[in-house]
């Protein structure tokens, strides 16, 4: 399948960084080519783990110029969607198991100017989205059960990538693909064929022995020669 153009970003998420350093983390990435910050949001019921909220992710906003791509793993997130805005971020996700209003929240977030995006963990099945992914900037398909980092990637999400990319391509819709959990440099190159675009990666980055700032310039540079290879064909 030929498609020119794919613009893959690469997200680093702040996840497995040094709390007490969040600025200096961000910018090593930034000044390194990261296209995006990955803020993950967990609020101890939807997931098994708690993390920050609105408060520092406007502190995170004054450090970086990147888009803050906020992926809300909690209960009905409808309930926080505008402290999140205010609090500056680019592009929000909202989980599909926990928001009975879907379709609400994506024109919610598109009216007020943020990307609007569907997290979909590993065991729910992409029908459950086939209704509202016309009207979604991205789908996240979550590639480990989400609430922590450092876990092994789960390898038959690729095919729900490469499913989801055959149905947005062969709809026409703009929508786009981010993938998240247990990527490194190691399985990039078969997620990327499988048709991701926005790559989420924590330890692979902030846990690297090479450094955070190495380990982006590794991945950013898997993904160019990836988008050679496709201009190729
Ligand atoms: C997990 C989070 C991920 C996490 C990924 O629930 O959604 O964003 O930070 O971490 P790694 O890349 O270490 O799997
Ligand atoms: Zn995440």
């Amino acid at each position: 399948m030929c498609e020119l153009g794919r613009n893959i970003e690469i997200a680093p998420s702040i996840l497995s960084a040094d709390f007490a350093h969040l600025g200096r983390e961000i910018e090593k990435v930034e000044a390194a080519g990261a296209n995006l910050i990955h803020l993950d949001i967990m609020d101890g019921h939807f997931v098994p783990n708690m993390t920050i909220g609105p408060p520092v992710v406007a502190s995170i906003r004054k450090t970086t110029s990147l888009p803050l791509d906020a992926h809300l793993m909690i209960e009905k997130p409808e309930r926080f969607l505008d402290d999140f805005i205010r609090a500056g971020v680019n592009w929000l996700s909202v989980h599909v198991e926990v928001d009975a209003h879907l379709d609400r929240t994506l024109q919610h977030l598109k009216a007020n100017g943020i990307k609007a995006g569907i997290a979909i963990n590993p065991g729910t099945a992409l029908s459950s989205i086939d209704q509202v992914l016309p009207f979604a900037d991205y789908v996240l398909i979550m590639t480990v059960n989400p609430g922590f980092g450092g876990q092994k990637f789960i390898p038959y999400t690729l095919k729900k990538v490469r499913r989801l990319r055959e149905s947005v391509v062969s709809n026409g819709y703009p929508t786009r693909i981010e993938v998240d959990g247990g990527i490194g440099p190691e399985n990039l190159g078969d997620i990327l064929t499988a048709g991701a675009e926005i790559i989420v990666a924590g330890s692979a980055v902030f846990s690297s022995q090479k450094g955070a700032s190495e380990a982006v310039k590794e991945m950013k540079g898997i993904a160019e020669r990836h988008s050679r290879s496709l201009d190729l064909i």
